[in-house]
Parts: structure tokens; sequence; C-alpha cells
């Protein structure tokens, strides 16, 4: 049965976070609750990392299968000796730089951590946020807290509080409301018990800041199917999808623009309603008929990538049958903004060429 209860929306300044809010929420996570909170990359649906019932209410409040491991949060360096053993030297650098910020690192699981925070894995994933919200609620509540995204599963992540009601109201305890997000998609997800430091989910630092520190860093071959190893690809790529149907157009850029605009054309003729996620600079190429999201310049992945989940969210609401969006670039951001693309369209891409 899906974990169900009232859901209490507080207003928190996401700048200096009012400790009496934060006390409350606290409290909420100490006693096996469920508190969405917002961290610098999407919402988190955060419950007792060492509480193997407050996490499995996550799995349950989510309708998020048991086989999909969960990121511990932390606020300080102590809390990753509660969580990890064996941690690699290559850790410290890594934290020294990014931390505290997007990156999730997966190490060793300490055997007192309960075995479902990491679906039965013997890892534990471990990121420390940057937010002050995040931040101070880990503190409050004084221990790690396990956090997914606070969505259901395999819909688009939520980067503003109502995005996570959409989903979980009246299967959350309580939602600190401090406004959107500002990365707007997922930490990265690097992966440290293996032979090559590998990233599991390209996401919030790219894989370029990473090889200054880890040359050999690389993307795993599956990086757009993360979720689980134990999953199928076709079922894992499911993920961050609307209910329209998305298809992603790559390859030379004109030749994309002028077919999705085409293709927008001849399905609004055969009675669909369309949407297209496009940069600014490329929405005077459609008309009236067609409902245009911009994500933001071109050539500003940070801005694509902070209004990416909400303009899919958008759409859906909307009521779009289909979705046309396009490679925005792979590089940088570009690798994140391309994955989330990519799964949302759970693998129809369309590749172009004059
Ligand atoms: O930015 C983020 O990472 C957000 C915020 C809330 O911190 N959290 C988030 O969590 O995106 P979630 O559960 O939606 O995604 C976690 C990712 C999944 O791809 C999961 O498979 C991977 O991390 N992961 C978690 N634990 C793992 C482990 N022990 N081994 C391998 N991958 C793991
Ligand atoms: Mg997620």
């Amino acid at each position: 049965m899906r974990y169900t209860t009232k859901t209490r929306v507080l207003k928190i300044d996401s700048r200096q976070p009012d400790a009496a809010i934060i006390r409350e929420a606290a409290a909420v996570v100490r006693a096996g609750g469920l508190v969405a909170f917002p961290t610098e990359t999407v919402y988190g649906l955060g419950a007792n990392a060492l509480d193997a019932n407050a996490i499995s209410r996550i799995f349950s409040a989510k309708q998020r299968p048991a086989a999909d491991p969960v990121i511990a949060h932390i606020v300080d360096r102590a809390q990753v000796d509660r969580l990890a053993i064996n941690i690699p030297p290559s850790a410290y650098p890594l934290a020294d730089t990014f931390w505290p910020g997007p990156l999730t690192l997966v190490l060793r699981r300490a055997p007192n951590v309960p075995a479902n925070i990491a679906a039965g894995l013997d890892t534990i994933a471990v990121r420390m946020p940057a937010h002050p919200v995040a931040r101070a609620l880990i503190q409050a509540a004084g221990v790690p807290i396990a956090a997914p995204s606070a969505n259901t599963f395999s819909r688009p992540s939520a980067t503003a509080a109502r995005h996570v009601l959409e989903d979980l109201d009246g299967h959350v305890d309580v939602v600190l409301d401090g406004g959107t997000t500002t990365i707007g998609l997922e930490s990265t997800v690097l992966d440290l018990t293996g032979e090559t430091p590998l990233i599991l989910r390209p996401g919030g630092i790219t894989l370029e800041a990473l090889r200054r520190l880890l040359p050999d860093a690389r993307l795993s071959p599956r990086f757009v199917d993360t979720d689980t190893a134990a999953a199928s690809p076709g079922q894992m790529l499911k993920h961050y999808a609307p209910r329209a149907r998305v298809i992603v157009y790559t390859g030379d850029i004109n030749a994309v623009l002028a077919t999705m605009r085409q293709t927008a054309q001849q399905r609004i003729d055969s009675g669909e309603r369309v949407g297209v996620l496009i940069a600014d600079e490329d929405a005077a190429l459609f008309n009236s008929r067609v409902i245009v999201q911009k994500l933001g310049s071109r050539h500003d992945l940070t801005a694509i990538g902070q209004n990416l989940f909400a303009a899919l969210r958008h759409l859906d609401a909307q009521g779009a049958d289909v979705i046309l969006t396009r490679d925005f670039g792979r590089d940088g951001l570009g690798a994140a903004v391309w994955d989330r693309l990519v799964r949302a369209a759970e693998g129809n891409i369309v590749q172009v060429d004059w």
C-alpha cells in the first residue's frame, strides 16, 4: 500500500531558513516521517537514512521499485564515516573540491547502514548538498538523510514545491517550500568502488571538471540506464518521462529545426496537440498553434538545465500529445541535459541531416 498522510507545506527562506521551521521538519525526520526539501539540484524526498522503516516509506510514497538505491545526504565530513568504509584516497580531493555541491560518490556501505537504502547493494551513495535548507535540516535532524528526487517514479524531477505536491500530496508529511532550485538537474553520480571512476549519471558537476582531478574518470557506457544495474535497459530508459510522447532530434542544427517545424505542422494538421521544447532563438520558427516552451539561450546550458523539468511538466499540463525537442550539445552540462532528454523520450531519437 502507498504511504499516505496529511501533507503540510511550510514556506521557508532559502537563504536564511527559519530555525523553528527547520526544528519542526527535523522532528518529523527523527520520528520516521517524510520531509520534502529543496537542494541546489532538485527537491529531495527525505527520511532518516539510518532507519530502515523510514526508508521503506520513501519507496512506498514514490512508488519506486525497491531495486533502485537512494542517496544519503550529509552535512559534514564526519558523517561519511558513519555511512561508508574503505573509502578510497581519490574521494578526499573530490570532496574537498566539490562538496558541498552536486556530486554524489558511491562508496562501500558500512555494515550498520540499512541495506534497503542501497537496494541491498554493498555500496552507498553519499552527497553533501550546498542548499542552506538542506544543510540546516540534516544538521537539526542529527542523522544523514536518505533522499531520492521528490517526484513519483518515472516522472520528471521536482524543481519547485508545487511539482512535489503534484506528485506526492497526501504521501509526504512535510514539504519545505524554499522556491525554485537553481541547478535544476540532479547531481552527478560517481562510482568509486571499481577499477576506474565511473560516472553512473551525468549531472551538476561535469565530466570535464571531474577529469581535472581524476583524469581516468569516464562516463558509464550505460549512463542512460543507471537507475539499477539489475533492470533491463528498456525499462530503465523510462524516466523523467512526461505523459506526452517525446521525440528528440539530433544532427545538423538547421536540418533539425526545419524537421521539427515541418513535423509540428503535420501533426497539428492531423489533430494532435504539439508542444516544442526549444532554445529562445528557435521560438520564432513556430506558429501560434504550437505550444512553445523556451528553455533559455542556445548557448546557456545552465538556463536550459534549470528550466528543463519544469518545462516538461508544463507541456504535460497544457495537454500536449507529443513534445518535440532537440539536442542542445553534449559538452559540459550538455551531457546531463542530453541524458534527461533521451530518458524522457524513452530512447525515441531521430537523426536528421540535409
Ligand atoms: O541531485 C540529486 O542527486 C537528487 C537530490 C535530491 O539530492 N537526488 C536524486 O536521487 O536524484 P534519485 O534517487 O532520484 O537518484 C539517485 C541516483 C539513481 O540513479 C540511483 O540509481 C543512483 O543515484 N544510486 C544511488 N545509490 C546508488 C548505489 N549505491 N550504487 C549505484 N548507484 C546508486
Ligand atoms: Mg530521481
